[in-house]
């Protein structure tokens, strides 16, 4: 099965072939923000993928259009509701600082001492 290791946390879990980084995220409650929910309308899933892009979906238009609003886009970023993993492997994935952000505003209650 793929695995998804997020870096900065130290989380990794296995995921079937299809599921999203999102997916991935919300299975071991990473700190990944979804304020749309996952349908590509916000950028508070943003992530960097810093190795195993070449396992994942290729962004679409809609996605780059929303990454456009994102803070600090870089080359490895991505939506991660939308960039879903095709191939077994590992993907690492460092989950933005305005991600980490939106999900402590959406769940005050997991934000850390
Ligand atoms: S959760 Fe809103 S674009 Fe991914």
């Amino acid at each position: 099965m793929p695995k998804v290791l997020f870096v900065v946390q130290n989380i990794s879990v296995e995921v079937p072939v299809g599921a999203s980084i999102l997916d991935a995220a919300k299975s071991v409650h990473a700190p990944q923000g979804d304020a749309c929910g996952g349908v590509c309308a916000c950028s508070t899933c943003h992530v960097y993928v810093e190795e195993g892009e070449e396992l994942l979906s290729e962004a679409t238009d809609d996605e780059e259009d929303i990454l456009d609003k994102a803070f600090d886009v870089r080359m490895e970023s991505r939506l991660g509701c939308q960039a879903k993993i095709e191939r077994d492997g590992e993907v690492k994935v460092r989950i933005t600082q305005e991600s980490i952000e939106a999900f402590y505003n959406e769940h005050p209650e997991h934000r850390p001492e």
